[in-house]
C-alpha cells in the first residue's frame, strides 16, 4: 500500500481526482512544480501569497512572474496580464486566496489556449466550488493542505488527473520524504490539542505576547514576512532545483514538512478529515455573518448574494489602519494569520521574481486585508465594532460585477 493512501482515498471520494497524500502543501506543490515545469521555466503567479510558496518554486528551478491582481480579493486579474506576459510564461499557479475562488474558467482557458499547464494551490479552497466542481480538480494538478481547514498542523494532498500519474507522483514524493522520529510525530499530533487548550482557556494574548518577546516566531517581529537573505538565497540558487538548498525558507511555520509521519499523526488527520463537512458548515454561518458586516469585501457580498455563503478559510475584510488594528486585536483574543504583505514582488525584488506591471493593486489588497477567521465570526465582528474599525474602499478601482464573479454553488452536499 503506497504510504499515506487511507487518507488519499478519503480525499479521492470527496474531489473525483487520484490523490497522493503528502506531509504538508508545500511539498505538494513541489512535487507538482517539478513534474509540470522543466528548470529555468516561467510561472505565472500571484504576489498575495505566503513567502513559503515563492520559495518553492525558486526551490523547483522557476522564474516568478508576478501577476496583476484584483483589489477586491487578491487574485490574479486574468484581463489585466499583459499579452506580452502571456505569451512568455510556461506555466500559471492559481491561489484561490482564502478559499475565495480564482477566476479559474479564464485561467484555464487561457491555459489551454497556450499549451501551458496550470498548477492550483488549493491550500486555502478546500471546499470551494465553481461553477458545480471543486477547486483543485480544474489544473494538471492541485496542492491541498489540511494545516488550514481542519487544523491539523500536518499534511496534505497533491490531487492529480489520473492513476498513472499518481503513481509516478508517489515514487517522487517518497524520494523526498525524510524519515519519521518519535519525537517529532508526539509533538506533531499534540499540537492541535495544544492550540484548542490555549483558545478555551483565553490563553492566546498571554500565550502569543510570550512567544513575541521570546523570539519564537519565525518571521521578522516588525514584519509578516521572514528574513529573504538575498545572497544566501543566490547561492541556493545555483543548486536549484534541489529542496535541502532552500531547506532553511521553506520549512519555515512547519519544520517537518517532508517528514515522513507515522500512524499516529495519519490517525489524527484522518478523523480530522472525517469531520471536514461539519467544519465547512460552520464556516458557511461564519462567512454569513461577517458577509453582512460593513468591512465585508464587495466581492465577498456579492458572492453570497448568487450563490450563498462559501465555506472561507479566512474572511477577507477591508480595514483602515489594519496594521495597529492587528495588534490591538490580540487584546481581544485574537490572534490574526496568513497576512501576506508585502506582495511578493516588493519582498523579493527584481532578482528574485518578475515583478508585476502594475503591483498597486496587490499592494493596496495586501496592506488593507484583515483575514478574519469565520469561526470566530462572533468575536471578530463584536472587537471590530469595538474598535471602532472603520472600512477600506480602493480608490479607483470599480466593485466586481456580478456577471465577473463564477458561480461558486457546489452541486450537492460535500462528500457525495
Ligand atoms: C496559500 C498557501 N499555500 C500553501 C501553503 C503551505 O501549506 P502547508 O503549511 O500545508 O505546507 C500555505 C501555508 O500557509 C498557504 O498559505
Amino acid at each position: 500500500m503506497p504510504y499515506g493512501s487511507r487518507l488519499a482515498a478519503t480525499m479521492t471520494r470527496r474531489l473525483g481526482r487520484e490523490c497522493v497524500y503528502t506531509p504538508s502543501a508545500r511539498l505538494a506543490l513541489y512535487l507538482a512544480l517539478r513534474r509540470w515545469c522543466r528548470p529555468g521555466a516561467r510561472i505565472l503567479m500571484s504576489p498575495v501569497n505566503d513567502d513559503v510558496i515563492l520559495f518553492v518554486v525558486l526551490a523547483a528551478g522557476l522564474r516568478p512572474v508576478m501577476a496583476p491582481v484584483s483589489p477586491w480579493d487578491g487574485n490574479i486579474d486574468p484581463p489585466a496580464v499583459p499579452e506580452s506576459t502571456w505569451r512568455n510564461v510556461d506555466a500559471v499557479l492559481t491561489t484561490s486566496l482564502y478559499g475565495m475562488p480564482d477566476r479559474i474558467v479564464e485561467l484555464r482557458d487561457r491555459c489551454e489556449q497556450l499549451g501551458i499547464p496550470l498548477l492550483e494551490d488549493a491550500a486555502h479552497a478546500i471546499g470551494t466550488h465553481v461553477d458545480g466542481q471543486p477547486i483543485g480538480t480544474f489544473g494538471k494538478a492541485a496542492a491541498f493542505s489540511l494545516s488550514k481547514h481542519v487544523a491539523g498542523m500536518a499534511g496534505g494532498f497533491l490531487a492529480v488527473e489520473d492513476a498513472t500519474t499518481r503513481r509516478e507522483l508517489e515514487r517522487l514524493r517518497d524520494d523526498l520524504l525524510t524519515p519519521a522520529r518519535l519525537r517529532a510525530d508526539l509533538s506533531t499530533a499534540l499540537r492541535p490539542l495544544a492550540r484548542s487548550t490555549i483558545r478555551a482557556l483565553h490563553l492566546v494574548r498571554p500565550t502569543w505576547r510570550t512567544m513575541q518577546r521570546l523570539g519564537l516566531l519565525e518571521r521578522d517581529p516588525d514584519s509578516y514576512r521572514m528574513t529573504l537573505h538575498a545572497q544566501r538565497l543566490s547561492q541556493s540558487a545555483k543548486e536549484a532545483p534541489s529542496l535541502p538548498a532552500y531547506d532553511p525558507w521553506i520549512r519555515v511555520d512547519l519544520h517537518d514538512y517532508r517528514s515522513r509521519h507515522g500512524r499516529l499523526v495519519r490517525a489524527g488527520l484522518n478523523l480530522r478529515l472525517n469531520l471536514l463537512d461539519e467544519n465547512l458548515a460552520h464556516r458557511r454561518e461564519g462567512v454569513t455573518l461577517l458577509s453582512a458586516t460593513p468591512w465585508a469585501s464587495p466581492a465577498l457580498r456579492d458572492r453570497a448574494a448568487h450563490d450563498g455563503p462559501l465555506p472561507l478559510f479566512r474572511v477577507p475584510l477591508l480595514v483602515e489602519n489594519r496594521d495597529a488594528l492587528v495588534d490591538r486585536l490580540v487584546t481581544h483574543g485574537l490572534v490574526t494569520g496568513y497576512l501576506y504583505d508585502p506582495p511578493l514582488d516588493d519582498y523579493a525584488g527584481p532578482d528574485f521574481a518578475d515583478p508585476s506591471p502594475d503591483p498597486s493593486p496587490a499592494r493596496w489588497f495586501a496592506s488593507h486585508v484583515l483575514p478574519a477567521d469565520p469561526l470566530l465570526a462572533r468575536k471578530v465582528a463584536k472587537s471590530l465594532t469595538r474598535e471602532h474599525t472603520k472600512t477600506a474602499h480602493p480608490l479607483t478601482a470599480t466593485p466586481p460585477t456580478p456577471s465577473a464573479i463564477p458561480n461558486t454553488t457546489p452541486p450537492a452536499p460535500l462528500g457525495q
